[in-house]
């Protein structure tokens, strides 16, 4: 290996190298990228994995994205949005299992009004005592400094791609308002939120080198949580049903491109939280959590969600865990840490907390 390619010799990695490694296919040569993030990710974050509690507290959405199979233009999908009492459940059930955050996620759905999340956001805070996440979409300011002051420490939002031209074609804006998640993210930290963001892999029309720039959009953005999937085609969406590919730049939608993510993300934010994400589980049932928790990644979101709404929060088909029920879900995955030699996080977990 070239040394301008070596990973110990940059202190921040250039485009040239994130490139060379999304470009690489020696296996033993990605040995060394998987070691390094594991090394990495030890020596920043620690061993422990701590768990997100995620609730998809609705499945209404007035955006028409390309890729998401609760678009607004998904006719005969059966709509549901969790009442106050559930998300009181949810958020006891979370505790009792040992999740020490409570992630709500939705749609973007102004039917969830800013007074009801505001109380929620109180209740799973205050009465409850856990961290509170929130990943409702393109919310208007005012919605997200009423949930900031309610009580919300972080805020995901993933940018999806930084191909600006990409992502208008799979992320129409909607009428008399551009989307901008850079713009968004920026002002998720003014109001003090801890900002998660992230992308998908292997979009069609994604290249290699857009890949590389969304690794440095991570750093330019100081993320605090980075969440990082394949991109799983619906075929109820019509990016689904497209066959566009960029040919030989095309970024596959492989388990293998989506772990080099994770890991170049890690050496890129080496103190920020990222998640083995469900859709990562979702292509590879059998070890998919395993090799993103051994390959960079340090939480893991199981998925509390009450049975009869979790079939429905539908983004993508098949999505892993669907069948399951919370406490068989949190022992298989507390299973699998501890059988990687890694320990269940207790509290928070904040990055502000895992800072030195
Ligand atoms: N494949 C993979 N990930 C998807 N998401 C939405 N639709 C898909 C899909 N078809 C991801 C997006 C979104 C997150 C909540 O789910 O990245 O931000």
């Amino acid at each position: 290996m070239s040394v301008i390619f070596s990973l110990e010799a940059e202190p921040s990695l250039s485009r040239e190298t994130l490139l060379h490694w999304l470009r690489e296919k020696d296996p033993s040569a990605l040995e060394t990228l998987w070691r390094h993030a594991d090394e990495t990710r030890k020596a920043h974050v620690g061993d422990e994995v701590h768990l997100r509690g995620l609730l998809e507290i609705s499945n209404h959405c007035v955006r028409s994205c390309g890729y998401c199979g609760i678009a607004a233009y998904r006719e005969g999908l059966t709509r549901y949005r969790m009442t106050a009492e559930e998300i009181r459940d949810g958020a006891r059930l979370a505790a009792e299992v040992g999740c020490g955050t409570v992630v709500m996620q939705s749609g973007e759905d102004y039917g969830l009004t800013r007074e009801f999340v505001a109380e929620a956001v109180r209740f799973v805070k205050g009465d409850v005592g856990l961290a509170v996440t929130l990943s409702l979409g393109e919310r208007p300011e005012g919605d997200l400094e009423a949930w900031r002051e309610a009580g919300a420490d972080r805020y995901l939002l993933r940018f999806e791609t930084s191909d600006a031209e990409l992502y208008e074609r799979i992320h129409p804006s909607l009428p008399g308002r551009h989307s901008d998640r850079f713009a968004q993210l920026r002002q998720l930290r003014r109001l003090g939120y801890e900002a998660g963001s992230g992308v998908m892999v292997g979009i069609p029309g994604q290249s290699l080198e857009s890949l590389a720039e969304d690794l440095l959009a991570f750093c330019e953005l100081d993320l605090d949580m980075i969440g990082i999937g394949p991109y799983i085609a619906d075929p109820a969406t019509p990016l689904g049903k497209s066959l566009a590919s960029l040919g030989e730049e095309q970024a596959p939608a492989s388990e293998e491109l989506v772990l080099k993510m994770v890991a170049l993300a890690r050496l890129v934010r080496p103190d920020a939280n990222l998640p083995a994400t469900t859709a990562l589980a979702t292509m590879d049932r059998a070890q998919g959590r395993e090799l993103g928790l051994t390959r960079g990644a340090n939480i893991l979101m199981p998925n509390l969600t009450p049975a009869k709404y979790r079939r429905l929060y539908a983004i993508y088909p098949d999505k892993a865990g669907a069948d399951q029920g919370p406490t068989q879900t949190v022992e298989g995955i507390k299973a699998k840490i501890l059988a990687l030699g890694r320990t269940v996080g207790h509290g928070p977990g904040g990055r502000a907390s895992t800072r030195s």
